[in-house]
Formats: structure tokens, sequence, C-alpha cells
């Protein structure tokens, strides 16, 4: 019974894999889904031939599936949204470090890598006139040596060592925007915290 469902499944998924042939890799995730519950409910119902027939007929279904999954991807924020968040954690990660603010500082750097590591998922790969740009690469390299070194430097609360560590990274930020052709996103040590509703001092007494 199981079987039967699989071949089922992939028999509709190759038919609507051509019906659709135009459209892109949401189509194929979309397909995808359908199957996997057509698939489970024969599992779990231990084979009823009627809600497979029922549930692979249903391109009504189907049809609400695919125009979600196409609702939901032109709501997800654009590359340059998390990077302006990457900007903000960033600035406030150096303000933070130097009012020797450390738990507030790790909190910074963790959003810094978080919001990082979303930006790249958003768009890992960038057509560039040198060929495809690895976005996802770029960071991965970034992320473990850069970064690793700021942390290093906030757990040690080193501050010379984070100055230092703080700078080659913006070298790393600098070195990702030139080879995504943006030469002219060009950062810099900040003058001023970006957020100024959290305080920034580590000894304050209010509120309590
Ligand atoms: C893996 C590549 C990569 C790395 C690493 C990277 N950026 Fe970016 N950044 C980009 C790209 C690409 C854009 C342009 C996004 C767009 O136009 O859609 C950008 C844009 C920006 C912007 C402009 C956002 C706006 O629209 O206002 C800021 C600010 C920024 N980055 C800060 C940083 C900082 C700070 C770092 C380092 C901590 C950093 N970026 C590291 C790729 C990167």
């Amino acid at each position: 019974m199981v079987e039967e469902a699989a071949e089922k499944c992939s028999r509709t998924g190759s038919t609507r894999r051509t019906s659709f042939s135009t459209g892109s890799a949401w189509t194929l995730f979309a397909a995808g889904a359908v199957c996997g519950a057509v698939f489970t409910m024969v599992w779990i119902g231990g084979g009823d031939a009627r809600a497979v027939a029922a549930a692979s007929a249903d391109t009504d279904e189907f049809r609400a599936l695919r125009a979600e999954v196409e609702r939901l991807a032109s709501i997800v924020p654009d590359q340059a949204h998390a990077m302006a968040d990457v900007g903000v954690h960033f600035t406030n990660l150096w303000f933070a470090a130097r009012a020797k603010n450390w738990p507030l500082a790790d909190f910074y750097l963790a959003e810094t890598r978080s919001h990082l590591k979303w930006a790249v998922r958003i768009r890992p790969i960038r057509q560039t006139k040198a060929g495809d740009i690895d976005l996802n690469g770029i960071l991965e390299a970034i992320d473990n040596s850069l970064l690793a070194e700021v942390k290093a430097a906030v757990d040690q609360q080193d501050l010379k060592r984070f100055e230092s560590a703080y700078r080659q990274t913006i070298e790393g930020c600098y070195a990702c925007h030139k080879a995504s052709e943006k030469p002219f996103i060009r950062p810099q040590i900040p003058g001023a915290a970006d957020q100024h509703i959290i305080n920034i001092e580590p000894d304050v007494s209010w509120p309590e």
C-alpha cells in the first residue's frame, strides 16, 4: 500500500513538474510537500485507498499551497534589509565593548553573526560581471576567522584585542561588499550608537 502511494506520488509529481515546467523551485518544493502529505496519510491510515485518491486528485489543495508559498516568498525581507540590521548590531557592539559592558557586547556580536547568516540565506549567490559570487562561502570564512576573533576578545574582556579584531572585521565586511559589486557600501568605525533606547553603560541603577 505504501509502495503504491509512493509510486502514485512520483507519477503525480512528475506530471506536475512538467505542467509547471516554466515554474521555479517553489513548484517542485510544493509538489514535494503535497506528495509528502499524501504519503504520510497513507502511512498513518494504514492504507486507505480512497484517501490517496482524494488527496492526489486534489489539485485545489496543490494550487492553494503554491499560492501560499509564492505569497510567503513575496513578503520575505530583502538582503539589504537584513544587512541594515547587521549595521545596527555591529555599531552597537562597538559601543558596548568600549563601555566594557561585555554581556551586551556578546549579545550584539551574536545578533551580528545571526543576521549576517540570515542575509546570506535570503540571497546566497549574487550574479556579478566576474561571475556568480558565493556569499555563503565568503561569510563562512569571515565568521570562522574574523568574527571568531572578536568573540574571543569579548569572552576575554580584552578591549585592545577587541578593537583590533573589530577593525579587521570591517575590512572583511568591505571585502564582501566589493565582491558583490557594492564598493560604495564602505563601513567605518562608528561615530555614534545606532540605538539609544538601550543603555550602553554596564553599571546603572535604573530601571531596577
Ligand atoms: C557575505 C557578504 C557580506 C558580508 C560578509 C557583509 N555584507 Fe553587508 N552587504 C552585502 C551585500 C550583498 C549588500 C547589498 C545588499 C543589497 O543591495 O541587496 C550589503 C549591504 C550592507 C549594508 C547596507 C544596507 C542598507 O540597505 O542600508 C550595510 C549597512 C552592511 N552591508 C553592513 C555590513 C557590515 C557591518 C558587515 C560586517 C560586520 C557586512 N555588511 C558584511 C554583503 C555582505
